[in-house]
């Protein structure tokens, strides 16, 4: 996928003015296939909002307000998403080719429906002719893959242990065999032992094949390190940094990403330093975000011209983007 330029934004009625939260702010990204990807930034930087412009599921008070969003298919023409509509979204991309674990969705399933019942509705949203007996065979299948026992389907939610109801959210996600699985923090709020599950799992339906490619997105560098291939990093609602995950958590070019760090390096991580020790301060208000930079106000390097102008996105050593002044003259 190829997103370029993309804006999305909330609009609220606050009293009689409008509000205008500028969660994703000219959003540029490629998601390759085989790719597993961490979006990686604090809470309130747009991370969410970039996963429902990735599947295009565009609801009030969200308004995509520029861009586009292109989906690549092998022997196929591009698809841009922006110009579908929700029904040929429905029919065309979601479930099929492009799939996503919300966020707090593992542990979120009716607890009053059976596994059953909730297979057949998911089914049933992407073709609603679909004959329940193939869906339900196709649900076991996925099941008996991921580990779950055939039975399960006639379960109740509560009658699930955790770490079964986590595999069979991940599996109904990806009934339909998805090209890309959007996963929306799917290890936050878990003790370590459950993270490390949900992450197996993972591992296991893109070592299968079952998908191609990932975006995994979480506020926890060291979670994503254990899973992805390439970190892209956001600050109020842009892309700062992007690199290979190695060399972003040992070498972060963006004083934001080092500051990042700093919560998650271990001892032996070799980082040329620059002294920051913590991000002081807060992400700015997205309905007013700072001029030029939108770190300015937190940054220890912070120029005259970071003030005023908005650093563009430059590529360093070959294979590494990052938008910050410090890096234009190289
Ligand atoms: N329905 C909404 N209406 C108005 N503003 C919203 C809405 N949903 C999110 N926002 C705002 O958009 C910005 C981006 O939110 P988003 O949920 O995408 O962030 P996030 O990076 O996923 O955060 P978190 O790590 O807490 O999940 C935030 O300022 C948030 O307050
Ligand atoms: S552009 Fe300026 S303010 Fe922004 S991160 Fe770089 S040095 Fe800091
Ligand atoms: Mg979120």
């Amino acid at each position: 996928m190829e997103l370029h330029n993309v804006k999305a934004y909330y609009r609220q009625l606050v009293g009689s003015t409008h509000r205008v939260v500028r969660a994703v702010d000219g959003v540029g990204m490629t998601i390759s296939e085989g790719e597993i990807i961490g979006i990686v930034g604090e809470s309130g930087c747009g991370k969410s909002t970039l996963a429902n412009v990735i599947m295009m599921n565009i609801r009030p008070p969200l308004t995509l307000v520029d861009g586009i969003v292109k989906l690549y298919s092998e022997g196929r023409e591009a698809v841009d998403l922006q110009r579908l509509s929700r029904e040929e979204l429905r029919r065309r991309i979601w479930g099929k080719e492009v799939a996503i674990i919300p966020q707090a969705a593992l542990n979120a399933l009716m607890p009053t429906l059976k596994i059953r019942k909730i297979i057949l509705d998911v089914m049933k949203s992407h073709d609603p002719d679909v004959d329940e007996d193939y869906a339900i065979n196709t649900a076991v299948r996925r099941f008996r893959e991921l580990g779950l026992p055939e039975y399960t389907v006639n379960m109740y939610p509560f009658e699930l242990s955790g770490g079964m109801r986590q595999r069979v959210v991940i599996s109904i996600a990806n009934l339909l065999n998805p090209r890309l699985l959007i996963a929306d923090e799917p290890t936050s709020a878990l003790d370590v032992v459950t993270q490390k599950m949900v992450l197996k799992i993972l591992m296991d339906i893109y070592s299968k094949n079952i998908i191609r490619s990932i975006v995994f997105i979480s506020h926890d560098i060291a979670t994503v390190r254990q899973i992805a291939s390439r970190i892209v990093i956001m600050y109020a609602g842009k892309i700062v940094e992007e690199g290979s995950t190695e060399d972003v958590i040992t070498h972060p070019l963006h004083p934001y990403t080092d500051g990042l760090m700093n919560s998650v390096l271990t001892p032996e991580d070799e980082v040329k330093r620059r002294g920051v020790r913590f991000i002081p301060g807060q992400p700015p208000d997205p309905s007013n975000p700072p001029p030029g930079c939108r770190f300015h106000p937190r940054c220890p390097y912070a120029m005259d011209r970071c003030r005023r102008e908005e650093p563009r996105m430059v590529q360093i050593d070959g294979n590494r983007l990052v938008a910050c002044w410090l890096y234009t003259s190289k």
